[in-house]
This record gives structure tokens, C-alpha cells and sequence, in this order.
């Protein structure tokens, strides 16, 4: 069975509020309290922060970091297996350039969900809202925004104006009180940092974790020693308050990743496949309807695949199908220069409006009534402008007569708009679109089928009834 990660965003637009902390220590305890759970962490940043703490051995220059991994590399080739059994991704400082790639919100989504990572994945974000940050926050199961003070505070509008936007549901955002400096009291009801920063955070409408993280000169010391390391609190600062707290905050998030039956990454997925789905069925059904015959030979096209080089359609869709190509240039030689196939120019003829007509869309629109019968005929350029407009008069079309000259025509008017009574269907018209004979049924794809279906309707308001 496919696997998907649990995820966990860290992201403030303030430097300094302790993410990166969080997000590092956050990797270690989700370990230490649940072994065979996997946890892979990387960042957006450029400090190499996870590469100091999580390397087991020197940078090796060579290995795949996360640019690779944003490039589309296969997780299983990026998440190398770190200290104390975590799973990371080396840093890069290259990520300027992926931004271009980035555009989409889902990206990073599809990227995780596409990546067979399973467990928990913890993304730790640089301080802004960038493309890759924004794709962060969509991915995450989990946002934890730490604030240590007003003015971070008041940053985190802006993540949830993102969501808004996006109209996506704030519920996987959460404040969490970081750098709390336990000795600031207040006079009256807000008697500290985390009780004042809570309080004006729900007032606002933030949802705040119950958690929250001490200042503790050990903590900061962790990173400032002789080694060049930078140690967990998991292991070298386990005296201090805060590791309690990182004990609570992990609890707290093992608590969501049990209870969450779906996660985002396979919410996305599931919906993305069900797309395809979709998109597979429509091709189905449009290759059902197609007519079986060329409506101009009328030769079973399953027997005689062979030069199925053009796609028409009527204007109500109810006859669809490919005809061949010697057959539409050969009809429209006749119609337009009054060409039979005995004439000695026959043939260079074709060649000439074989040449026009596979580089572009003709439409043939009957206009008879008790004084006119002719064909309005119009070729366009495949983006809808109009190239060619020429009147055919179609003697005898209304009598029910075949022409020596016209009869292909004839024909293929008769079988795609006959309606009652040998009339043809009131208003109704055919467009008919060069296809590639290699692969005709190409057409039918969901792009493509998009451009013809736009074409049509572009026809539809160009068209002046009679
Ligand atoms: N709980 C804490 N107590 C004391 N200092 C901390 C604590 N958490 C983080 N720091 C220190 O604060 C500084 C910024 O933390 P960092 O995690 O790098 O923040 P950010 O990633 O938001 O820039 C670092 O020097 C770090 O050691
Ligand atoms: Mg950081
Ligand atoms: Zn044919």
C-alpha cells in the first residue's frame, strides 16, 4: 500500500523565534517517544542547521539535498538516516532558481505525496511567505507558528490571510508561545508573556496551543561550544523546564498524527488520481461515440485505418469522427475549384488544398432555404481566426440529387446533419480538424479534446444565422 507522511510545518515570518529549534528538537523527541515511527526533517533555509545536528558523517558534497528533492528527485534517493534514527535531507543554498518551477501551491503536496515517505515529515521554513514557504503551509497537517512576542504576533495575520485567500481551512494552524521569559510578571489578570500573547491571540481569532517553551540559557547554550555541534535538548538539556515542554508538545502531536485517519498529502493524492480518473472515463466515452465509417467513402474505419488524418464534428456533437485524408482533400478540391477527378489537374490541385487544409480548421456550414442552397464554407487558423471565407453553391443538394462535381460533399452533409425527412438539422454545421494519422485518437485526449471544444464555441458565436 501507498504510504503517506504525516506533516508538520514550522513557519514565522520573524527570524529568531525559535523555529528551527522547534523544528529540530520536535524531529528528536518524536523519535525517542515513538522508535518505529519514521521522521524525516529538511529546510527551506539556508543555515545548515539540520546538517550539523543531523550528519552522521562529513558533507559530502555529492549526496542529493533538498534542492534535488524539489527538482523531483525520489525520496528514497534525498532522506539520508541521521543521528538519533532521524531521517533528513541535506540544506542547500541553492533554491533561488526553484522558485520559477514553484508556482503552484500544491507542488510540494504532490512531491510529498507522490514520495512513498512515511511517518512524519517536519519542514522547517525560512522567515517569508515565498512560493516554497506558502507550499509548506498547504502541505502541512500541522503548522506550528511560534511567537515570542507582539510584533511576532502580529506577523501571523498574514499566514492566515494566505489560507483565506486560498480558501483553504485555518484548522491545521497553531500558535505556540516560544522564548517565554518565565521571570516578566504582570500586575492584574495577564500575569505573564504566555498568558498576555495567548489571550490577545485567541482575541484575534489564532488558535494557541496549550504548550509552550521556556527561555533557558542551557537551551542557548546547545549551539556555542568548542565542537562546532549544535546538541538536543533530548540529550543535554534534559534538566531544564523545557524539556518537559517539547515532552507535552510531542504528546500533543502524536495525539493529531493517531487520530488523523487521512492526512493532506493523501487527501491530495486521492483527488489527484480520482482527476485522472476522470479524465480517463471522458476519453472513453468520446472514443464511443465516434461513427464507425468514413462519412465520405463510407469504408468501415476499423478495417482501413490507415490515413485517418482528419476529426470532425457537428455543432451539436451528435456525429463525431475521423475521415480520411485523400477523401476531405479530394471533396474539398471538387467544391472549391469545381475540380472532377478526370481533370488532368485533379491531383496537383489536391496536393495544394491537402497542404492548406491540414494546417488549419474547416468549417462547412449548409445555408439553404427556398431562395439559397449553397455551403458557406471557412477555413481558420488553429487559434480561431478566420483565414478563408468562399460560397459554394450546391445545385440539386435540397432535391435530394447527388452531382458528379459535389457528390462527396453532398455525402458527407447528408451523414453528419441529416435530420427529418432528408432536411438537414436546422442551423447545425461541421468543423473538421487535421488530426495526426500515427495517432488519431490523440485528439480525444483531455488537452486537446479542450482546444477543439473551445473552437467550437468560438464558431458557434462567429456564425451569422440566415
Ligand atoms: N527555548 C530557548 N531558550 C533560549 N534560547 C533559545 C530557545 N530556543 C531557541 N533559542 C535561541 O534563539 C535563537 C533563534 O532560534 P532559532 O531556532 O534559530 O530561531 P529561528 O529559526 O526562528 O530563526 C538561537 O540562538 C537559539 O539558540
Ligand atoms: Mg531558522
Ligand atoms: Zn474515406
Amino acid at each position: 500500500m501507498h504510504s503517506y507522511p504525516y506533516t508538520i510545518t514550522i513557519s514565522s515570518e520573524k527570524g529568531g523565534v525559535g523555529k528551527t529549534t522547534l523544528a529540530t528538537n520536535l524531529a528528536i523527541y518524536l523519535k525517542a517517544m515513538r522508535e518505529n515511527l519514521p521522521v524525516t526533517i529538511f529546510s527551506f533555509d539556508n543555515h545548515f542547521t539540520i546538517d550539523k545536528m543531523f550528519e552522521l558523517k562529513k558533507r559530502d558534497e555529492d549526496s542529493p539535498d533538498v534542492h534535488a528533492l524539489l527538482m523531483g528527485a525520489k525520496a528514497g534517493e534525498v532522506v539520508q538516516t541521521g543521528q538519533y534514527g532521524v531521517g533528513f535531507i541535506r540544506s542547500s543554498t541553492e533554491l533561488g532558481d526553484i522558485h520559477e518551477r514553484f508556482k503552484g501551491p500544491m507542488t510540494l503536496t504532490r512531491m510529498l505525496a507522490e514520495s512513498g515517505i512515511s511517518g512524519i515529515v517536519i519542514i522547517d521554513t525560512r522567515p517569508d511567505l515565498n512560493i516554497l514557504t506558502q507550499n509548506a503551509l498547504y502541505a502541512a497537517d500541522r503548522v506550528l507558528i511560534p511567537v515570542k512576542d507582539l510584533p511576532s504576533l502580529e506577523n501571523c495575520k498574514n499566514i492566515f490571510a494566505l489560507f483565506d485567500q486560498r480558501g483553504i481551512d485555518k484548522k491545521s494552524l497553531a500558535l505556540l508561545p516560544c522564548l517565554i521569559d518565565s521571570r516578566i510578571k504582570f500586575e492584574g489578570i495577564f500575569k505573564d508573556q504566555k498568558t498576555l500573547l495567548r489571550a490577545i491571540a485567541v482575541n484575534r481569532g489564532y488558535r494557541c496551543l496549550d504548550s509552550y517553551i521556556s527561555k533557558s540559557p542551557k537551551v542557548e547554550s546547545l549551539n556555542t561550544n568548542p565542537e562546532g555541534k549544535i546538541y538536543p535538548i533530548l540529550t543535554h538539556a534534559r534538566g531544564t523546564e523545557v524539556h518537559g515542554q517539547f515532552m507535552d508538545i510531542t504528546r500533543d502531536i502524536l495525539r493529531s498524527v493517531d487520530t488523523t485517519k487521512e492526512t493532506r498529502a493523501c487527501l491530495y493524492h486521492t483527488w489527484l488520481l480520482e482527476k485522472e480518473a476522470n479524465k480517463k472515463e471522458s476519453y472513453l466515452a468520446r472514443l464511443e461515440g465516434l461513427a464507425e465509417r468514413c462519412l465520405i467513402c463510407g469504408t468501415v474505419l476499423a478495417e482501413h485505418p490507415d490515413d485517418r488524418s482528419f476529426y470532425f464534428e457537428t455543432s451539436d456533437r451528435s456525429s463525431r469522427g475521423f475521415l480520411h485524408g485523400n477523401c476531405v482533400s479530394s471533396m474539398l478540391c471538387s467544391a472549391l475549384y469545381g475540380l472532377q477527378e478526370n481533370d488532368p489537374t485533379f491531383v496537383a490541385a489536391r496536393a495544394l488544398v491537402a497542404d492548406k487544409v491540414t494546417r488549419s480548421v474547416s468549417l462547412l456550414l449548409p445555408r439553404i432555404d427556398s431562395e439559397i442552397c449553397r455551403l458557406d464554407y471557412r477555413q481558420f487558423s488553429m487559434a480561431g481566426e478566420q483565414l478563408l471565407q468562399k460560397n459554394v453553391e450546391m445545385p440539386g443538394f435540397d432535391a435530394g440529387e447527388l452531382n458528379t462535381v459535389h457528390d462527396r460533399l453532398y455525402l458527407l452533409l447528408n451523414e453528419a446533419l441529416a435530420g427529418f425527412e432528408g432536411s438537414l438539422r436546422k442551423e447545425s454545421w461541421l468543423s473538421v480538424y487535421p488530426v495526426d494519422p500515427g495517432n488519431p485518437e490523440a485528439v480525444l485526449h483531455e488537452e486537446s479534446y479542450k482546444s477543439i471544444h473551445r473552437l467550437q464555441k468560438h464558431f458557434a458565436e462567429a456564425i451569422v444565422p440566415i
